[in-house]
């Protein structure tokens, strides 16, 4: 073994001595309410596929009828000729369906938070992000040539008490519904914050789109929000979409400006048409068709009452993250192990993707299990 190797096998070493070493399950099924890899078959209550779509049998059977046309691979970026004409009617899709001014899409949700904050926030500026933010809202934080600091995750007077007292151009940023909390970022307040300190609002809403708001079109609807006060909305097509990708949706001017600067957006491969093709077709399915989010709802409140009648407590959430608070590693690891011997898969949320000594099992409730499926869950927590 030569030095490096033997440094990065410490690293490698410390993190399995801390109960944080990380296991990828290979799926032998594709992606469901129920999944299947080589050594067993499990109720999946770990996945963001919120509505059940990430293989919808509509979905697939369009696919197969436009694959002949769209082909695999796009080829190259998108302002080389990766563009397809999919990808355009799924901005324009995308874009009445929030009713906002335009949209573009981008190959992943990290990237286009990158692209966001990297292209957006100049040197000499200031982002002030919620602590509890997504690793790519930090990352991209980090990658721009702005300052950035961070306030307590929701702490309204902590982010006015920053607020307050810079005078730079300002860029508030948070996610819409917190990805490993569940709960929903208070943007009514956020958004009169940013009016009265004359500051530029950014939110990833990765777990809002599809499900949050009367009709689905997020954080942004639930809250009432326009455009003008919520300037910049990212989200995700790999989520409640159940597809891959993500888009930035903003004024005209804010997507012509980060298509023509935006280094995560120009300098790698466009999404695939037939998966911009996906995307679209669930976003009709869903924008036409309230069943799959009421479905969830219901879902939702049904594991809540089972869980009140079993004494076990969970965060504060309504949304399809449901977390239960174990905080110490190896617990968290051995409950996780049982419940995967009794056929249950479940998130083991460790560090650092959370912070220390909040250790969770991360449950999501999608539309498509059964109450069979949850009542088994919580009888086995
Ligand atoms: C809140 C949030 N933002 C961004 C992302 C990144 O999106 P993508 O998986 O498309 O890169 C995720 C999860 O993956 C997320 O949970």
């Amino acid at each position: 073994m030569n030095k490096l190797e033997s440094k990065l096998n410490e690293e490698l070493l410390a993190r399995k001595e801390a109960n944080q070493l990380r296991h990828r399950l290979s799926l032998t099924s594709y992606q469901s309410n129920e999944i299947s890899t080589d050594e067993a078959n499990y109720n999946n209550f770990a996945s963001n596929d919120y509505l059940g779509l990430a293989n919808h049998p509509a979905t697939i059977n369009h696919l197969k009828q436009n694959i002949d046309q769209l082909g695999i691979g796009s080829g190259a970026s998108h302002l080389v000729c990766g563009h397809h004409q999919i990808h355009h009617e799924l901005e324009l899709s995308l874009a009445k369906f929030l009713g906002r001014e335009s949209a573009i899409t981008c190959s992943t949700g990290y990237m286009a938070n990158l692209a966001i904050l990297q292209t957006l926030a100049k040197k000499g500026d200031l982002i002030i992000a919620d602590k509890l933010n997504h690793a790519s809202l930090i990352d991209g934080a980090y990658s721009s040539q702005a300052y950035s600091t961070r306030y307590p995750h929701c702490d309204m007077d902590s982010l006015e008490s920053r607020l307050k007292k810079e005078t730079a151009n300002k860029w508030v940023v948070t996610d819409g519904v917190f990805s490993m909390d569940g709960d929903i970022a208070s943007l009514d307040k956020i958004a009169a914050l940013c009016d009265k300190y004359q500051a530029n609002l950014i939110v990833d809403d990765a777990h809002g789109i599809g499900v949050i708001g009367d009709e689905g079109r997020g954080c942004g609807e639930y809250f009432g929000l326009k455009q003008t006060q919520l300037p910049v909305l990212m989200g995700t097509f790999g989520k409640a979409l159940g597809g891959f990708g993500a888009f930035v949706s903003a004024s005209k001017t804010i997507t012509e400006y980060l298509v023509q600067f935006a280094r995560p957006y120009i300098y790698t491969t466009a999404l695939p048409a037939v998966i911009a093709s996906a995307n679209l077709f669930n976003l009709e399915l869903i924008s036409n068709n309230p069943t799959f989010r009421l479905k969830l709802l219901e879902n939702i409140d049904y594991f809540k009452s089972l869980c009140i009648k079993k004494n076990i407590s969970l965060l504060p959430s309504d949304t399809g993250i449901q977390p239960v608070m174990i905080r110490d590693s190896q617990e968290l690891m051995a409950i996780h192990q049982r419940l995967k011997e009794s056929g249950i898969l479940v998130g083991a949320i460790r560090p650092p993707t959370v912070p220390l000594n909040s250790d969770r099992l991360r449950i999501t409730i999608s539309a498509s299990h059964s109450k069979i499926q949850i009542k088994q869950l919580v009888d086995h927590l």
